[in-house]
């Protein structure tokens, strides 16, 4: 596998791919300058600066600024930017056959795939796959799907849970409105039910898990006694940890009483584990950790380390409801695309990354938990809490720029904009990490492949950056 100098090194100076991998910092200045005045002022970023290549746990800036990224992409290169084995599987692929459309034949790496994944899923009758491009086209895809197999329309969704940006899946999103800001009228037949997190609940941290569940399960039954029928119900959709909702896990518990409601009134349950499958949460589908069978299932992200790639999979007697045709897009299932993910599905056994993410989520909780009960910390942080690495940590801070008017659970007595201001010295100081939700939670994704020292290095900023806000005040 040649390194970027090494390739740069190789190719003829003048040839057109030599200058696509020279760059100087002020080509990478003016292209971020190009980038600002012509990009779609709709995306958002963390920083106006060209991310120019990735190795494992690290990316290169412009200039040449090493950072370690702890937030692999949104929970995307979980096995590191540039794998070898899952690069080099893609570039091999793409020399082979880049576009093998699916609805003309079968694709070898398609098919392939499937045969790798069914053993992987998280219950035998799961043996029947759709691939999309991206996560909320998976979601859309298992809408249909849903819609179709129970002959019913609605779709019981969470608070706070996020599904994606296109017409459906906005509607979908309870997350945050921005969303979905401007877009009505959104897609009918959507009922929002509560999530077991405290905010949602007007509690505190202190709230018991079975409480909780207790209070969110009876709300369900409301919904279904005075909003949506069961017999009008398709589908209940939830993500296995609510992810930009705040990086919270659904209690097993909770799992077990939506299948109940589920398995009583014919309902399927669809599981969205965009970004928490693929060995993130400490099992290869977070779903595992509670033993519950979805209906079906959604994967994306990590599927294909960075190459775009989701899938739905469901049992065959559902998914056969579908008619030949309903089914299908120009890209769904790319060959490059399934290349990189039978290589995933090799790197995921072979490199022990279950056995990483066991040791460094220990150390990853313990230092948090640690920096929690810290007096020169002075009470900032709230909450630490979550699955593998896949940690989100609250801060006690209001946050009147997102959050408007929400009323504070808990007495805010750290600094206003905490976990902003946290994630922006952490860049300063060499580190990406990611914020989420409308309260102020940062989340903890590194890759699933990173060492004890990269850890230990990331903790040093986050503790120092929590330390210069608690100061500042
Ligand atoms: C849980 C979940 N579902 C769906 C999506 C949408 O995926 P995409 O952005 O690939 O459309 C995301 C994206 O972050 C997600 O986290």
């Amino acid at each position: 596998m040649l390194t970027h100098r090494a390739l740069l090194r190789a190719l003829p100076k003048r040839s057109i791919a030599h200058r696509a991998l020279h760059t100087t910092p002020q080509r990478s200045s003016q292209l971020a300058d190009f980038g600002k005045a012509h990009i779609a002022h709709g995306l958002k970023r963390v920083t106006d600066t060209v991310m120019e290549s990735g190795s494992g746990a690290w990316v290169t800036m412009e200039g040449g600024r090493k950072v370690l990224d702890f937030s692999s992409g949104i929970g995307v290169v979980n096995f590191g930017h540039c794998h070898p084995k899952i690069s080099g599987a893609a570039a091999e692929q793409a020399m082979k056959i880049v576009h093998a459309q699916s609805s003309i034949a079968f694709s070898r790496p398609y098919v392939e795939l499937v045969e790798r994944l069914i053993p992987l899923m998280p219950h035998p009758s799961l043996d029947t796959f759709f691939f999309w491009n991206s996560g909320a086209e998976a979601v859309e895809a298992s809408i249909k799907l849903a819609r179709m197999a129970t002959k019913r329309q609605n779709v019981i969704v969470m608070q706070g849970g996020f599904h994606g940006r296109t017409y459906a899946t906005m509607s979908l999103t309870r997350s945050k409105t921005i969303y979905s800001l401007g877009q009505g009228p959104l897609m009918p037949g959507v009922f929002p039910m509560p999530f077991p997190y405290w905010h949602q609940l007007g509690l505190t941290p202190e709230a018991t898990e079975e409480e909780m569940v207790r209070s969110c399960l009876y709300q369900l039954q409301l919904i279904l006694a005075q909003q949506s029928a069961p017999s009008d119900t398709a589908a209940i959709l939830l993500e296995s940890v609510l992810g930009e909702g705040g990086y919270v896990p659904a209690p097993p518990s909770f799992l077990r009483g939506l299948r109940e409601v589920c398995d009583k009134h014919g309902i399927l349950l669809i599981i969205d584990e965009v970004q928490a499958g693929w060995a993130r949460t400490g099992k290869m589908f977070c779903i595992e950790h509670s033993g519950v069978k979805p209906d079906v299932m959604i994967t994306a992200k990590g599927l294909a380390n960075g190459f775009p790639l989701s899938a739905i999979v469901t049992r065959k007697e559902l998914a056969d409801v579908q008619a030949p045709g309903t089914m299908g897009g120009t890209y769904n299932g790319n060959a490059v695309s399934c290349a990189a993910a039978i290589a995933v599905t090799k790197v995921v056994q072979e490199e022990k990354v279950l056995e990483n993410v066991a040791a460094r989520s220990v150390e990853l909780i313990s230092a948090l938990k640690e920096m929690q009960s810290s007096p020169a910390l002075n009470g900032l942080i709230a909450d630490v809490r979550g699955l593998g690495l896949m940690i989100g940590v609250e801060f006690n801070s209001p946050n009147p720029s997102v959050a408007g008017d929400l009323p504070a659970n808990i007495v805010p007595s750290a600094p206003a904009n905490a976990a902003s201001r946290i994630a922006n010295k952490c860049l300063e100081k060499g580190m990406l990490i990611l914020t989420t939700s409308v309260y102020e939670v940062i989340r903890f994704i590194p890759t699933l492949n990173v060492t004890e020292d990269e850890l230990k290095e990331g903790l040093r900023i986050f503790k120092e950056a929590c330390e210069e806000v608690v100061r500042e005040g």
